[in-house]
């Protein structure tokens, strides 16, 4: 085999996993979703394909997101999940022991912790390094770390929200939020819920958000239409959404970002604050697309808020940079704390 495939990186999100192979890149991009018949056990599919059978199943087959906020919530679904995507770009017959950089929340428990690795050893890696995702974030979107200056990174994905302030190549200050993207799809739910008295899908909820969702109250009020179900009648209704429903609904949550970002700060020793303050914050993860959410906490927190260029990808880019440079997997895995 090819030394080329003997590096595999992972970025195994509460949405979406993604995978990079030294030499070839960033290999697999799809939703952290896995079918599986119930009765034999096998997995029927995975990713975009399992996506589309969430809430629409038989009987015999489920498909789940077998991690939560950020963690294993189900450790066989998660490795036969992670198992078929190495499958899918890696030939079983060259995927020979391979070394698995994987990235991991701030701050989980051990017992988290061990499930990464043990699935990671599971799907057949030989070793297996973990590494924190705020810290692969900031790789990923070409924050100098390295140097003496302050810097503060917030990746906002779809189980967590992480925020770290960094310096000298290590975390200085850092805090986890089990909130992201896929509670502002249950916000949207829930305010659907109350002011329709109609029951919408989660992933209906999330296309309304990525499609006319806003941090804040914009002048030009979009809409989108989606198919629910009377709580009454019990049957199907078109409800249209405007983005100020989609703000409203979401609003409560991405206070909390902000008041958890606000506290982060505080604990920041005031040299590197003043860092911060000059050169602002930088956003990485899906929900960071969320339109005007940079204005939106920039105006909270009176610093400038910059959005990290291609959001998706930074935490599996900067896992690919370590895959490139031992010296700089090094660095990463130092800071994380035993
Ligand atoms: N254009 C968009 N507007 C708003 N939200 C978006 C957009 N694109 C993606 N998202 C949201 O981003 C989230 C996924 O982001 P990401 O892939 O960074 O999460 P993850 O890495 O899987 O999760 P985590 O890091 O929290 O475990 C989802 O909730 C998705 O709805
Ligand atoms: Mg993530």
């Amino acid at each position: 085999m090819g030394i080329m495939s003997r590096d595999i990186g992972v970025d195994l999100g509460t949405s979406n996993v993604r995978i990079f192979v030294k030499g070839r890149g960033i290999v697999l991009n799809e939703p952290s979703v896995v079918a599986i018949n119930k009765i034999t056990g096998e997995v029927l599919a995975v990713g975009h394909s399992a996506k589309e059978m969430l809430g629409r199943t038989p009987d015999s087959i489920v498909a789940v997101r077998p991690l939560k906020d950020g963690v294993i919530a189900d450790f066989d679904s998660t490795r036969m999940m992670l198992e078929t995507f190495i499958s899918k770009v890696i030939p079983k017959s060259l995927f020979l022991k391979p070394r698995l950089v994987i990235s991991i929340p701030y701050g989980i428990t051990d017992v988290e912790e061990r499930a990464v690795e043990g699935v990671a050893y599971k799907a057949g890696a030989k070793e297996v390094y973990l590494i924190e995702e705020v810290m692969a974030a900031s790789f990923g979107s070409r924050i100098k770390v390295e140097q003496a200056e302050g810097s503060m990174i917030v990746d906002i994905g779809g189980g967590t929200s992480e925020m770290a302030v960094l310096s000298l190549g290590g975390i200085v200050v850092s805090s986890s939020l089990r909130l992201a993207g896929e509670k502002f799809d249950k916000d949207i739910v829930e305010y659907v819920r109350n002011k329709f008295n109609c029951i919408i899908a989660e992933t209906d909820a999330e296309e309304v958000k990525k499609q006319i969702g806003s941090a804040y109250a914009t002048m030009t009020e979009e809409k989108f239409t989606v198919k629910g179900r009377n709580l009454n009648t019990g049957l199907p209704e078109d409800i249209t959404l405007t983005t100020k429903d989609i703000q409203m609904a979401i609003m409560e949550s991405i206070e909390k970002i902000v008041k958890t970002i606000k506290l982060t700060l505080e604990q920041t020793p005031p040299e590197l604050s003043a860092d911060i303050m000059d050169h602002g914050i930088i956003i990485t993860g899906g929900s960071a697309l969320i339109k005007n959410l940079d204005r939106y906490i920039s105006g909270e927190l009176g610093l400038p808020v910059h959005i990290a260029e291609n959001p998706l990808d930074c935490v599996i880019k900067g896992i690919g940079a370590t895959l490139d440079s031992i010296q700089v997997l090094k660095k990463a895995i130092k800071t994380k704390k035993k």
